[in-house]
């Protein structure tokens, strides 16, 4: 039977073509990309690249982590990840729970080490964790020995979203090296922009961060970015431009005068794409405010692929949880 039929014989394909790559993956958790070696975020795309073909098939399961658990610990809300960890675990035959803070012990009063340590004690081998502090999965990580997957810490990182994004450029692309990218909006307030930034700059890509200057430090240029304020100078130059939400959540004062105000200078409107590359990609992280960070239109026209970047979450996510289990396995 060939390996594209038989689940059992693909995942051992899998696994085999991951452990001939030239570089070993040795880590048991991901909590940032700026920790990661270039070889290291290539082959986690080459492993998500394998792991594509499972969720094509009628059958879209494979057997790599039957027998283990995954907790799903969501702190914050979430849409996109918190579904695309479970779908992908599941995918990798893994049984999965679901961990909210909102409906559990945490708002009598036990921290986030005492949650941790007694979810652990029920045999989890796999902790995906968001939370809306900055460092609270690395926290996560040290009071644990299963695999720690950071699903977005504050302001910090969101690792497997960056991830997905180098992904789907690449995808649509074919390469990341030499690449102009554009992120654009509430850089301050966002770690999707430190996890592109990282990733992007990994792999030789040059990144942009666009915004007002109340929500785009210049203290970003000292990691490597460029940093500009006035979009419409720049719009042309780019072959990936990623808008950002707005995070109300975290802004804590006003740092613009409107939300009118700042569309008119940074959202994504037909009339300024017509101004950018014609094979520009349009690419969000999501939630969008459709009307503020992008119109409509944008959102739903020819050059988005923010859905196709939802579609390769699962096969990245797929690939993490297994290089980290595959690893700590290893370790232990
Ligand atoms: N991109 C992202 O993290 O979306 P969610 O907040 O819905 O998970």
């Amino acid at each position: 039977m060939s390996g594209v039929g038989n689940p059992v014989e693909s995942a051992r394909q899998m696994a085999a073509a991951a452990q001939q790559q030239p570089t070993i993956w040795k880590h048991r958790h991901l909590l940032t990309l700026e920790d990661l070696t270039a070889d290291e975020i290539s082959l986690i795309l080459d492993t998500a690249e394998a792991f594509s073909d499972v969720s094509k098939r009628s059958v879209k399961k494979v057997p790599a982590l039957r027998g283990r658990v995954v907790a799903n610990l969501f702190f914050e809300d979430s849409t996109r990840t918190r579904i695309s960890f479970t779908l992908a675990a599941q995918r990798l035959s893994a049984d999965v729970i679901d961990f909210t803070a909102k409906s559990s012990s945490v708002s009598k009063g036990e921290t986030l080490r005492d949650t941790v340590r007694n979810i652990e004690a029920m045999g989890v081998d796999i902790i995906i964790c968001r939370h809306g502090a900055a460092g609270a999965t690395h926290l996560v990580a040290q009071n644990v020995s299963c695999s720690v997957i950071n699903a977005g810490d504050g302001r910090h990182e969101h690792p497997t979203q960056g991830l997905l994004d180098i992904y789907t450029m690449r995808q649509n692309k074919g390469r990341v090296d030499g690449l102009k990218v554009a992120v654009v909006g509430d850089i301050n307030n966002s770690r999707v922009a430190r996890s592109n930034l990282h990733g992007l700059l990994k792999l030789g890509a040059e990144v942009t961060f666009v915004g007002p200057t109340t929500l785009v430090s210049r203290g970003f240029e000292k990691l490597g970015a460029r940093v500009v304020h006035d979009f419409d100078s720049v719009i042309g130059e780019f072959d990936v431009i990623n808008m950002l939400r707005v995070q109300r959540e975290r802004i804590s004062s006003n740092v613009f005068p409107s939300l009118q105000e700042y569309s008119r200078l940074f959202g994504l409107t037909n009339e300024r794409l017509n101004r950018a590359k014609s094979d520009v990609l349009v690419m969000h992280p999501g939630p969008i405010n459709r009307g503020v960070e992008m119109s409509g239109e944008v959102a739903d026209g020819q050059r988005s692929v923010i859905l196709d970047q939802v579609t390769n979450g699962l096969a990245v996510r797929m690939a993490v949880m297994f290089l980290c289990k595959q690893a700590g396995e290893a370790d232990s």
